[in-house]
């Protein structure tokens, strides 16, 4: 679902941040959803760092008139487990909407193909294996009231459980004190603190 993030405006209003310690976390660039500029006007009003993570720099060409994002061209399991640790802040929101979720047709093949010119052998199970390593990296530098907000991720109907790219990262957030605070348009805010 294009523009997921902007269901995250209500609960972004009611975080209180802190300048010296927190910072803007975006795992997966801009696509042409406004995820990217979104989050960096956001970290412009709170003058806050915005990192944002993406195994590709096309998206950094296309907003070199934003000067305030901070670009990392890296697998985002890998940056969150190498760089992160580094930087001495705290993740006061972070978007996940990276490793592609597909269902099986024409469009998967598209992806597979792109997928395995870096050497990935592209698979739903993949996605959820990426995005969870990623919230397994990310949960000791998030800040005690954040957000963590979560692209194609529905709800299956009747289960109470989410599929999709953060369908492993719910429960995982669940046990480390976050609660479920807006299910629908395809995916899952989970807030901590508010
Ligand atoms: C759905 S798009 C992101 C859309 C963006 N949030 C927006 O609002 O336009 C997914 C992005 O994830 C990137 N990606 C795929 N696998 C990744 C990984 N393991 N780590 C980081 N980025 C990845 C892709 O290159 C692509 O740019």
């Amino acid at each position: 679902m294009a523009n997921f993030h902007l269901n995250s405006q209500p609960y972004i209003e009611q975080l209180s941040y802190n300048q010296a310690t927190d910072m803007i976390l975006e795992i997966g660039s801009d696509q042409n959803e406004g995820s990217t500029e979104f989050f960096n006007g956001l970290s412009v009003n709170w003058e806050i760092p915005f990192y944002t993570v993406d195994v590709i720099i096309e998206p950094q060409h296309r907003f070199t008139h934003l000067d305030h994002i901070i670009w990392q061209v890296e697998t985002g399991s890998v940056w969150t487990k190498k760089v992160l640790p580094t930087l001495n802040k705290q993740i006061k929101v972070l978007y996940l909407d990276n490793y592609d979720w597909a269902n099986p047709g024409p469009n998967a093949d598209t992806i597979r193909t792109s997928y395995a010119f870096r050497n990935v052998d592209w698979s739903n199970m993949g996605s959820q294996v990426e995005h969870l390593a990623q919230m397994i990296n990310c949960v000791p530098y998030m800040a005690d009231q954040s957000l963590v907000i979560c692209d194609d991720t529905p709800l299956v109907a009747g289960s109470e459980t989410y599929t999709g790219k953060c369908g492993a990262v719910v429960p995982y957030l669940l046990c480390n004190g976050y609660k479920i605070v807006y299910t629908g348009n395809n995916g899952v805010i989970l807030a901590r603190g508010l």
